[in-house]
C-alpha cells in the first residue's frame, strides 16, 4: 500500500510539468494574474493552497470569469478561527476547493449587469456548481452578491474578466454542513489528545511534560497551518475496528515512537525537540488520531550537536527544522528505497510548505537533501506502525533555497519591486526551472 502510493504521489509530481508547460495561452493582462498580483492576498493565498491554479487557468483560457473578491480582512479577522482551521485542514481541501470556486461565476459579469431592484435578483452558476445569487437593495442601491455586499464593484478589469472586492465570505451551504457534522463529530470523539507523552515509569525519561508557552513568547505554529492540501496527502485511513466515528489513539502512537527513539539510543535531543522544547509531540498526535500518516525523518544526536545556537535560537526554528523532517505520508525503508531505485530522485512534500525534501539513491542507501546538507538513511525503521515511520539520518536537512530567497527579499526592499503574488512566484519559479518563464512576461517584473 504504501508503495502504491509513493509510486502514485510521484507520478502527481511528474504531472506537474506537462501541466505548467501547457499555459501558452495565459497571457499578462489575465484576470488572473491580476487576482494574483491585487491586493487580496489572502484570496489569492487560499487559491494556492487548494491547488486551483492549474483548474483557473484553465478556465480562464474558455470563457471569461468574474471573481468575488473578499477583502483581506475577511479572511483574516472576521472568520471564525475553528472555520479556518477546518478549512486549511488537508483532508477538508474539498470544501476548501468548493468555497472558493463559489466565488468565481464562469462570466463576465460587470457593475452595470446588477440587477435594477430586489425583486429582480439573478442567479449565476459559479464554477463550484452551486448557484450564487446578484441581487441590489431598494433602500440603498448597495450591490449584493449572496449576502454579501460589494464594496469595491470592478475593482479590476481585463479583457479575461472581472474582480470584485466584497465585504465577506460567502460559504456554500455544502461546505457549511461539512463543517457541522465535523465539529459534532468532533465533540462526540472518544478520544480527545492530551497534553505531551508521559513516562515511560521505568526510565522516567519523558516525564515532563511539554512547557507552557511562556507568555508574549512566539506562538507555537499548529502543525495545521504548516500543512496546506497536497496531492501526497492519503485520505484518512479506514476507520479503526469501533466504527466510523472511532478515533485512533495518536496520542499512544506517538509516546511509543518516542519512547522508541529514546530507547534505540542516539536520537535523545530529536526525542528532546519534540517533547520538552516544542510541542510538535501534542500535534503530532493531534494529526495520527485524525486518520494522518506521518514519516519523521530523525537526524541523530551527532548531527544535531552540529546545529549552531542561532540556528535554534529564532523564534519558532525548531518547529521550522522539525516541519521540514516531517513527510505527510507513510514511507518505510523499503518504499523509500524502491521509489528512489526506480526514478533516481524523488521529492517528498514537508509540512515546512511549500519546500519539499528530495530523495536519492547513494551508495546503496537513501540519500536526502542537496549538495552538502544532504543526510544519509542511517538507521531505517526505528519505528513504524502502519501510521508513523521513524528513519534515523546522519544529517540535519534544509531547503535549499532558503538562503537565496532571503537574499532575493532584502533587494527586493531595496528597489522597491511591486509586490508579486505568493502563487505567480510559486508559477514562475516553476516555469524558470523548466526554461519556459519567457511566455509568462510577468515572471520578469
Ligand atoms: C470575454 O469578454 C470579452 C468582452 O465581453 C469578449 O470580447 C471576449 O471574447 C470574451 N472572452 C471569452 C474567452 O469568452
Ligand atoms: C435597469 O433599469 C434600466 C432603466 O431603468 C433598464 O434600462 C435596465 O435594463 C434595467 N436593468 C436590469 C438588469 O433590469
Ligand atoms: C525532557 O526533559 C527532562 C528534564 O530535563 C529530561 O529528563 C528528559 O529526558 C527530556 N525528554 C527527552 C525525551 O529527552
Amino acid at each position: 500500500m504504501a508503495n502504491v502510493m509513493g509510486f502514485f504521489h510521484f507520478l502527481l509530481l511528474l504531472s506537474c510539468f506537462p501541466f505548467s508547460l501547457a499555459l501558452p495561452q495565459i497571457n499578462s493582462n489575465s484576470v488572473l494574474v491580476a487576482l494574483l498580483d491585487s491586493h487580496y492576498t489572502e484570496l489569492a493565498e487560499l487559491v494556492e493552497k487548494a491547488l486551483l491554479l492549474h483548474t483557473l487557468e484553465e478556465s480562464v483560457g474558455k470563457h471569461n470569469l468574474t471573481i468575488f473578491a473578499p477583502q483581506n480582512e475577511a479572511l483574516e479577522r472576521n472568520l471564525d478561527p475553528e472555520f479556518k482551521r477546518f478549512l486549511l485542514e488537508p483532508r477538508n481541501l474539498k470544501s476548501l476547493q468548493t468555497l472558493l470556486l463559489y466565488h468565481i461565476v464562469p462570466a463576465r459579469i460587470e457593475s452595470h449587469s446588477w440587477p435594477n431592484s430586489t425583486s429582480h435578483s439573478l442567479l449565476h452558476p459559479t464554477l463550484s456548481h452551486h448557484r450564487v445569487q446578484l441581487s441590489r437593495q431598494d433602500s440603498t442601491g448597495a450591490k449584493f452578491i449572496g449576502t454579501a455586499r460589494v464594496i469595491n464593484p470592478n475593482a479590476v478589469n481585463r479583457p479575461d474578466g472581472v474582480i470584485h472586492g466584497i465585504e465577506q465570505l460567502l460559504i456554500p451551504r455544502s461546505v457549511q454542513q461539512d463543517f457541522n457534522n465535523r465539529r459534532s463529530l468532533r465533540s462526540i470523539s472518544a478520544v480527545k489528545p492530551e497534553g505531551a507523552p508521559e513516562v515511560d515509569p521505568k526510565t522516567h525519561r519523558l516525564k515532563k511534560p511539554a512547557p507552557p508557552v511562556k507568555p508574549g513568547a512566539a506562538p507555537v505554529l499548529p502543525v495545521y497551518d504548516a500543512m496546506a492540501p497536497g496531492p501526497s496527502l492519503a485520505p484518512a485511513p479506514a476507520p479503526g475496528p469501533g466504527g466510523p466515528h472511532h478515533h485512533f489513539n495518536g496520542m499512544r502512537q506517538v509516546k511509543d515512537f518516542i519512547q522508541t527513539l529514546v530507547q534505540y539510543g542516539g536520537y535523545n535531543e530529536m526525542a528532546d525537540i519534540l517533547v520538552n522544547l516544542t510541542s510538535l509531540a501534542t500535534e503530532m498526535g493531534r494529526l495520527v488520531s485524525e486518520g494522518y500518516v506521518l514519516t519523521v525523518l530523525a537526524p541523530n544526536d551527532e548531527a544535531m550537536a552540529k546545529l549552531t545556537t542561532d540556528q535554534l535560537s529564532e523564534p519558532g526554528a525548531p518547529e521550522q527544522i522539525i516541519y521540514y523532517h516531517v513527510i505527510p505520508e507513510y514511507q518505510t525503508e523499503e518504499s523509500m528505497y524502491n521509489s528512489v531505485r526506480r526514478f533516481g530522485k524523488v521529492s517528498y512534500d514537508t509540512l515546512r510548505l511549500p519546500h519539499k525534501v528530495l530523495a536519492q539513491e547513494a551508495d546503496g542507501s537513501v540519500k536526502f537533501g542537496h549538495g552538502d546538507g544532504s543526510a544519509y538513511l542511517f538507521d531505517p525503521d526505528i519505528y513504524t506502525d502502519g501510521r508513523i515511520s521513524v528513519q534515523g539520518i546522519d544529517g540535519v536537512l534544509f531547503p535549499p533555497e532558503e538562503k537565496s530567497k532571503e537574499e532575493k527579499k532584502t533587494i527586493k526592499v531595496a528597489t522597491a519591486k511591486p509586490r508579486r503574488g505568493k502563487l505567480l512566484e510559486v508559477a514562475c519559479r516553476m516555469l524558470v526551472a523548466i526554461g519556459q518563464d519567457s511566455r509568462f512576461t510577468t515572471c520578469h517584473v
